[in-house]
């Protein structure tokens, strides 16, 4: 067995997700020992997307990569900074972009790849099918001998992301299928046909009292009012969801997948 352990921590949510993400990664490296980490940053940035500024800032603190969503290119400056983040890996479906469409990590001589892919069900974005662009980048991979791949799936709904669990499950090598982007974690951690570690979605990071990320009040007069407000990343006590996978590289295969949940104790 060639055992490899991973954090994969769920969308990054401006400074408090960030703030609290930083101050606990040590806990959590003494906890599981991780030999890589991940996390979804597409919110690192004030909330709404990510800048190179942002991103090196993660990946200083030990963050080997960060994938991404629907909210890629919200920092208007990041198309054309993207090119300068080798660690960060971009929605493998959008049709044409800058960026890179997979990212590769290597263990003891085995290779491992993150993809990231954004779902079409409820996302008002012109991609690719996540399902045709998955298999033909795993083949790709498979080619170049990556044969252990752990995808991100930044998707709306379930259904959608169960679909894609089940599918790519069926494909030795795809070790996990992690699902992002609600920011709420959801309680059906699993192996997939025994051998890909599957969550609906993994969670946010991010401030604990808000509407997913967002200051609550402008969220319900929204909601109540139709009033067009402006939404900001909320404040105080943060929230941080993650998983911690453990993979065996020579089996290509998910041995367990556990949810990781964390509570700032009080406002700061
Ligand atoms: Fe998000
Ligand atoms: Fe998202």
């Amino acid at each position: 067995m060639h055992e490899c352990r991973i954090l994969f921590f769920g969308d990054i949510g401006g400074r408090p997700g960030r703030r609290f993400v930083l101050s606990q990664l040590p806990l959590l490296r003494e906890r599981y020992k991780p030999d890589f980490i991940f996390a979804n940053a597409e919110n690192a940035t004030h909330g709404f997307g990510l800048n190179a500024a942002t991103a090196q800032k993660l990946h200083d603190a030990g963050i080997d990569g960060l994938t991404l969503g629907n909210h890629t290119w919200d920092q208007k400056e990041f198309w054309n900074e993207i090119d300068t983040l080798p660690y960060v890996c971009r929605p493998a479906n959008y049709p044409k972009a800058p960026g890179k469409m997979y990212l590769v990590f290597e263990h003891q001589g085995e290779k491992l790849a993150v993809i990231n892919l954004l779902g079409r069900t409820g996302i008002r974005t012109a991609l690719d099918c996540p399902f045709q662009t998955a298999t033909k980048l795993i083949e790709a991979l498979e080619n170049d001998g990556i044969r252990n791949v752990i995808v991100d799936f930044h998707a709306e709904t379930t259904a959608e992301k169960y679909a894609l669990g089940w599918f790519l499950s069926k494909k030795e090598g795809v070790c996990a299928v992690l699902g992002t982007h609600t920011h709420v974690p959801t309680a059906d951690t699993r192996l997939l046909n025994n051998r890909t570690a599957f969550v609906s979605d993994i969670g946010m990071c991010g401030p604990h009292d808000s509407v997913i990320g967002c200051e609550i009040d402008p969220v319900i007069e929204r909601f109540v009012e139709g009033k067009p407000n402006r939404l900001e990343v909320a404040k105080g006590a943060a929230v941080l969801n993650a998983v911690f996978i453990r993979l065996d590289l020579e089996q290509h295969c998910a041995l367990s997948i556990e949810r990781i949940q964390r509570i700032e104790e009080s406002d700061v």
